[in-house]
């Protein structure tokens, strides 16, 4: 018999409420694709100042619970199948300054979730069977929870994992040798919050199939890699699963159709090029945060090598904003090539779909990708992407088919599969086949809400 499933599902952010990146469009686009094929899915995030100034959400109740030495109160707010849980100490904002600051707010946030499922059974007769947790932010659950309920820990960023001190146990009541990597007594004195997750959940998944591949050889010699190899010695589970992120036909609306495209493209572009100022040539973005990992550093030498050498060569369109020296960097370049390059630095849904619309190309240039969703809004919107061969980009497009890939950290990759980009552009039919590729490619939820349905049947079945 199929198990109920009820299924809460943990993260620090949720489309359509706040969003730092892509976990919050993961948040606010899976649950409803459950909720499609009978999973019963519902969200619990925090409930930010801004999301409450902005939509002043009905309370259904509070809790309280015992924090370090201290009652907490945790009022519940309700929106649809959305929990937001509130407490001004801890929950008002993220507080991003100071490791150990981080860390303690995480841990009362999960805390909250874990007591979470007593008030809601009290009040609403309702009760998880299973708990989705993600990332870092959400690690202390599965410890907290203890397997009472079943949880699965998904991954959306190794790189992001909360090391701080192994004080907050204390605020958390958790003895010592509860935690798998303090048992061991290396290190001692601090505590990784993603690793303990990764330890201690019922089962561990991630957003692709090649970055459960690449987490779990090696990961450029992380020491994360050893919780994921440690999971799998003690047999709890066979392995990390890889699950490609959909994402929101709804959101990402393109009118664009195979039978369309090229009309729309055409007067996208020219409205595009003519609010930056730029001439009509083959035109490539950027859309994304200016974080390492997203390789800027590779772009703007690759701008350097093909615009020094031909002028007329293409636009290149960058949005996103982060790193002060990355900002600085990418500007740079921009006043060289004044009659080519354009730096948008802010965050702005907005221009960004008037990116998608209009450019013909967007570069991926990460240094790694778990998933990215960027390449699959752009190929809906027929823009062909030209991206690392890594993660999530390598499992949704194929070389030559509906977009380009080159090896990652590559100048010279980049600047080859920029220079196929515009060779293919000249050759129409060639570019028109490709568009034509990308458009028919399904990125919508379908495929991997079942797969998500399948392994939360597996968890509870096992
Ligand atoms: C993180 C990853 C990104 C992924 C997203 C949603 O932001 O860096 O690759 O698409 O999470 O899973």
């Amino acid at each position: 018999m199929t198990p109920a499933l009820r299924v809460l599902i943990i993260g620090y952010e949720a489309v359509p409420f706040f969003k730092c990146g892509g976990l919050g469009d993961v948040l606010g686009s899976l649950p409803k694709a459950l909720r499609e094929i009978n999973v019963d899915a519902r969200v619990i995030i925090p409930y930010y100042l801004d999301i409450e100034k902005k939509y002043k959400f009905p309370k259904i109740g509070e809790y309280s619970i015992v924090f370090g030495g201290d009652i907490e109160r945790v009022g519940v707010y309700e929106s649809g199948h959305v929990y937001f849980l509130s407490n001004r100490k801890y929950l008002a904002s993220i507080n991003t300054r100071g490791r150990n600051k981080k860390i303690d707010q995480f841990a009362f946030f999960d805390l909250a979730v874990v007591e979470f499922s007593s008030f809601i059974l009290e009040k609403k007769k309702w009760y998880p069977t299973l708990i989705h947790c993600n990332d870092w932010h959400t690690g202390f659950i599965p410890l907290l929870i203890e397997q009472r309920i079943p949880t699965l820990l998904t991954i959306h960023n190794l790189n992001y994992q909360g090391w701080g001190s192994r004080e907050v146990l204390d605020l958390l009541h958790v003895k010592d040798e509860k935690v798998k990597e303090l048992r061991r007594g290396v290190p001692v004195s601090e505590i990784n919050v993603l690793g303990e997750g990764i330890l201690h959940a019922t089962a561990v998944s991630t957003v692709s199939p090649s970055y459960a591949h690449e987490i779990t050889s090696n990961y450029d010699g992380d020491p994360i890699h050893l919780y994921l190899k440690r999971r799998e010695k003690a047999g709890k589970d066979h392995g990390v699963k890889g699950i490609i992120n959909g994402i929101d036909y709804a959101t990402w609306n393109s009118k664009y159709d195979v039978a369309s495209w090229e009309k729309g493209k055409k007067k996208n572009k020219e409205m595009l090029l003519k609010s930056m100022g730029l001439s009509d040539r083959p035109t490539f973005c950027f859309i994304g945060r200016m974080a390492r990992q997203k390789g800027l550093d590779i772009l703007v030498r690759a701008i350097d090598k093909i615009l020094s050498k031909d002028k007329n060569a293409a636009n290149f369109i960058l949005l996103g904003s982060g790193m002060p020296a990355i900002e600085k960097m990418v500007k740079k370049t921009a006043n060289t090539y004044k009659d080519n390059v354009r730096v948008e630095l802010s965050y702005n849904e907005e221009f960004a779909h008037k990116l998608y619309a209009g450019a013909d190309f967007i570069v991926i240039p990460s240094r790694y990708e778990p998933c990215g969703l960027i390449q699959m809004i752009a190929m809906r919107y027929a823009t062909l992407p030209i991206a690392s061969k890594t993660g999530g980009l390598k499992d949704t497009i194929s070389h030559g088919g509906n977009g380009f890939l080159f090896e990652k950290e590559s100048v010279s990759g980049l600047v080859n599969g920029i220079k196929k980009a515009l060779a293919i552009y000249q050759s129409h039919s060639h570019y028109k086949r490709m568009v034509k590729s990308a458009l028919q490619t399904d990125f919508s939820w379908n495929k991997s809400a079942l797969l998500y349905k399948k392994l939360y049947i597996d968890i509870l079945n096992s």
